[in-house]
């Protein structure tokens, strides 16, 4: 992710969010040495669309996903999941043991998506987003070590 990608990331976290990320929180984020920031776009009658980004960050060993959004248009085709996939590849590739994350215990889309990635349900933390308890996710790549 680019500042040239956030107009575009900017329209999409809103029409996601109750409570959308501003301009500020990308903006750091790309500045943040320890933060990634991708974008997935591909071809849309013949132009090139963000199609979703994903945010995360990590510290010694340990990632946390901050955000992961598909436009709704492009929802349930399998690319929230690929990107996923992608972004763990990379976490893998830096040696990072375990994968944190908290999601909105409503939010069965997002749930479902990180269960079939394997992450299991941790703990909650209460209030975390104001309005709604959280649920805390961790994926752990070598189980047996
Ligand atoms: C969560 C989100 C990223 C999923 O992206 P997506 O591209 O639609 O997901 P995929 O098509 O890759 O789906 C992968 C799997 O996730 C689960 N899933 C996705 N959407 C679902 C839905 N609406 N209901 C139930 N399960 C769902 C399914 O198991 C699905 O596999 P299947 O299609 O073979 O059944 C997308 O819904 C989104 O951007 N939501 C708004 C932002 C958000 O809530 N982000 C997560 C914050 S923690």
């Amino acid at each position: 992710m680019t500042d040239d990608d956030i107009d575009a990331v900017l329209e999409i976290e809103r029409q996601s969010y109750a409570r959308p990320w501003n301009r500020e929180h990308f903006e750091n984020e790309i500045q943040n040495p320890i933060a990634y920031t991708y974008t997935l776009r591909g071809l849309c009658n013949r132009r090139n669309r963000l199609a979703g980004y994903v945010v995360f960050w990590v510290v010694y060993g340990e990632a946390h996903i901050l955000n992961l959004t598909i436009t709704e248009t492009l929802r349930r085709q399998g690319l929230g999941i690929h990107l996923m996939r992608k972004v763990l590849d990379m976490m893998k590739a830096s040696l990072v043991d375990d994968v944190f994350l908290e999601v909105r215990k409503s939010n069965t889309a997002a749930i479902e998506l990180y269960k079939k990635l394997n992450f299991k349900e941790s703990y909650e933390r209460k209030k975390y987003y104001g309005d709604e308890d959280a649920l805390v996710m961790r994926l752990v790549f070598n189980e047996n070590i």
